[in-house]
């Protein structure tokens, strides 16, 4: 048996599977995610270890002979947080998000340093680690001269599984420290972000093993015999392994909290310049490019929360399919955004608001501008010379059949629709845990799910769209310059 945690931005995702990756229970836990100031986002990793406990609590009451038989663990989380600890491995202040934008000032500044995009193969985004230590340093010094090790999310519940200090290439290539390519610690990225090797976790790849769960743990859980803790991966690069994307043109789009167009490559081949990240894969010898959009389904859970309906709701008001883009314009651009401004301050807007528009006008620009963002995702990575055929759509807006009708004809690609069932990155967690457990070939392992429908995008409207998506790029530059 074997476990696949997914350490989420809202919440901890666990599976119990067999070898054969089949899902024989699910259980999700929630914390919070404060905002202390505009710009900042923050959660107290205290919070996910009481997740794990509670979560592994219950599948071992709802599941005693088959978590006694687990095997292996594997972890996948959200990216980029900077969980902060002192010599004794204490918590020195609350880890700061990927979502949080406080480090824009350090972060244009590591990445104006020589050498920053060649070793690392991204942008400095203010969400990466390595800006975050920096802005400590700035404006929190005592906390900065006691840090003694830095770990993203999913390694912090690796260190209270394992007694590890363990981080994978796919999670760490987010921080600014990685040599991407040489899947390994860059002494100059660590140096010119005023860090140490010795403050970093030691690597290894997803498939390996990391170490194994404590025996206070083993006796918790009624574990007889040794279970190793892979690697894991980063929440994309998880995803990806849960939905078999690893040959080049294999992708997924994510409607998730932040949004992700994904492209699997054999090779590095970054272009930092473009906005577009290139990251290592959690299985070794791949790699893997997205463009990434801070607010997806955040943007219509804001609007949820401003009219007082749920998001399923909302989307549910919306028509069966699609007839033409709205002449309401959203930008959503409500934490900055990533690929392919850079724009930390930029901010959101509806532009062509009418007096006769409605909740169900409001829903739909929210689809259509959270789409259009995605289609600029996709420019920019075309512009690096990748090319996505068919790509699998996933996350929550996913569930909605107008926001897939959308985003299929305003990237003028088919989204393929898996048939139900897991193979999002609590599943490709728990696969990288079989194949640390079991050593059999990836590709044996991280299969793609069985597709159910295929969303084509509505040749019809494609023209209509495409000057949607003109109208909106058009936008862009006036609120840039109010930022
Ligand atoms: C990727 C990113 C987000 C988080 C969300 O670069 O910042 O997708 O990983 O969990």
């Amino acid at each position: 048996m074997y476990l696949g945690l997914d350490l989420g931005t809202s919440g901890l995702k666990v599976i119990l599977t067999d070898v054969a990756g089949r899902v024989l229970d699910t259980v999700e836990m929630h914390y919070a995610n404060p905002h202390p100031q505009q710009g900042w986002s923050e959660q107290d990793p205290a919070d996910w270890v009481t997740a794990c406990g509670a979560a592994l609590d219950a599948l071992h009451t709802r599941n005693p002979d088959a978590v006694a038989a687990l095997r292996g663990i594997g972890l996948s989380g959200q990216m980029h947080g900077a969980t902060i600890l002192d010599a004794a491995d204490q918590v020195l202040r609350p880890c700061i998000l990927w979502n949080d934008t406080r480090a824009a000032a350090q972060a244009a500044w590591l990445d104006a340093q020589p050498g920053i995009h060649a070793i690392t193969g991204n942008i400095v985004f203010p969400g990466f680690t390595a800006p975050k230590l920096l802005w400590l340093k700035e404006h929190e010094p005592e906390t900065f001269e006691k840090v003694a090790k830095v770990l993203l999310p999913k390694d912090y519940l690796r260190l209270w599984l394992t007694g590890e200090h363990v981080g994978d290439m796919s999670d760490s290539a987010g921080t600014s420290w990685l040599d991407v390519g040489a899947r390994d610690w860059s002494d100059v990225a660590l140096s010119a972000g005023d860090m140490r090797r010795d403050q970093m976790p030691a690597l290894c790849e997803g498939t390996a093993v990391s170490g194994h769960l404590r025996d206070a743990l083993r006796q918790r859980w009624g574990i007889a015999g040794p279970v190793v803790v892979a690697g894991g991966g980063g929440d994309n690069a998880a995803a990806a392994c849960g939905a078999g994307c690893f040959a080049e043109g294999q992708g997924f789009v994510s409607l998730g909290t932040s949004g992700v167009l994904l492209a699997a490559k054999d090779r590095f081949t970054p272009d930092a310049e473009s906005a577009v990240h290139t990251f290592c894969h959690a299985v070794p010898d791949r790699w893997y490019q997205m463009g990434v959009i801070l607010a997806a389904t955040d943007c219509m859970n804001w609007l949820s929360r401003q009219l007082g309906q749920t998001p399923a709701d909302l989307t549910g008001a919306l028509p069966d399919h699609i007839s033409g883009p709205s002449t309401l314009t959203f930008l959503p651009y409500l934490s900055g955004e990533r690929t392919p401004h850079n724009n930390a301050q930029v901010r959101g807007a509806f532009v062509g608001l009418d007096i006769a528009h409605t909740p169900v006008d409001l829903t739909q620009a929210v689809v259509e501008g959270v789409s259009f963002a995605l289609r600029d995702c996709l420019a920019a990575l075309n512009g690096t010379g990748t090319d996505l055929s068919a790509v699998i759509a996933m996350g929550g807006g996913a569930r909605s059949r107008y926001w897939l009708e959308t985003l299929a004809t305003v990237l003028n690609l088919p989204l393929s629709i898996p048939a139900g069932g897991e193979f999002g990155a609590a599943l490709g967690a728990a696969r990288l845990g079989i194949a640390a457990d079991t050593g059999a070939p990836v590709a044996e392992i991280m299969t793609q799910p069985a597709i159910a429908q295929t969303i084509d995008p509505r040749a019809d409207l494609q023209d209509r769209y495409a000057a949607g998506w003109e109208r909106y790029r058009a936008l862009y530059p006036a609120l840039a310059g109010t930022a």
